[in-house]
């Protein structure tokens, strides 16, 4: 069962751009989009290199190690070399702009 963690406040989040949060067992990629918000395992699939960092551009993060391209959306593999999807977390804003995030099982 997950559980929600304050992250951050909206408003401190930039547009268009993403932030890297830490935690003991896995790091996160939180991408803003207008009001739009996702977040993904910063993992790249094909050889465990950390994806920040990576070129982030029309709803994509290029993993900065050998180029494969991952949809933030969904965390699908967009090009070669990685095949295999990131993970993905739930994330909300709440009636306060408080953003929180999931992080599940
Ligand atoms: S480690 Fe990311 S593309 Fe190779």
């Amino acid at each position: 069962m997950s559980q929600w963690i304050e992250i951050a406040h909206f408003s401190a989040l930039p547009d268009g751009a993403y932030e890297r949060f830490a935690f003991d067992d896995v790091d996160v990629l939180v991408f803003r989009e207008g009001d739009h918000l996702y977040a993904i395992e910063d993992l790249c699939t094909h050889d465990g290199a950390e994806l920040c960092g990576g070129l982030y551009l029309n709803g994509e993060i290029e993993c900065p190690r050998h180029g494969a391209r991952f949809c933030v959306k969904t965390g699908k593999a967009l090009s070669a070399p990685a095949y295999g999807a990131v993970a993905t977390f739930p994330i909300r804003i709440t009636d306060d702009g408080v953003v929180e995030l999931a992080l599940t099982d």
